[in-house]
């Protein structure tokens, strides 16, 4: 957040749609069909020495002024903002918060065994919505 205005090149990863009001059915098919492009398109860079970082925050505080700057249709959902550019330096390390991945690993059913941290440090909104209909209390 601090540096996305230094970066050189920012990519926008867009779907057709809007699920803010839908449900968790329509929801992860959206998302879900879009985050295997930027993941490839970041190992992409990667293997050519560029480096990329995922960023959504902007969707939180500038949705709106984003699309008005880039004429997205308003049936448009943003979803990732990829900044890339040459890195300076080549300390590469994993980011804070993340552990082995045994560390999150979950045994037979959410919530037995394993640590209960969201892995990336960031936690999901919406924490106090009681979680899905279904899910046990
Ligand atoms: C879905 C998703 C969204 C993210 N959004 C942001 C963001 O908006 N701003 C940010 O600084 N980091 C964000 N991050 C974390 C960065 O992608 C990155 O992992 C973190 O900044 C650590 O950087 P590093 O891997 O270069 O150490 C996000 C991570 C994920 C998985």
């Amino acid at each position: 957040m601090q540096h996305l205005s230094e970066v050189p090149v920012l990519i926008l990863a867009c779907a057709e749609g809007r699920v803010e009001h839908a449900g968790p059915g329509a929801q992860a098919p959206l998302y879900g069909s879009i985050f295997p492009a930027v993941w490839s398109l970041m190992l992409a860079f990667r293997a050519r020495g560029i480096g990329s970082v995922l960023t959504i925050l902007h969707i939180e505080h500038f949705e709106r002024e984003m699309a008005r700057v880039l004429e997205l249709p308003a049936d448009v959902t943003q979803v990732a903002l990829v900044a890339a550019g040459y890195f300076t330096g080549t300390d590469f390390k994993p980011a804070k918060g993340w552990g082995p991945a045994a560390e999150g690993e979950r045994k037979g059913r959410y919530g037995a065994g394993g640590s209960e941290t969201t892995g990336c440090g960031m936690e999901p909104r919406n924490v106090d919505s009681g979680g899905p209909p279904d899910s046990p209390r």
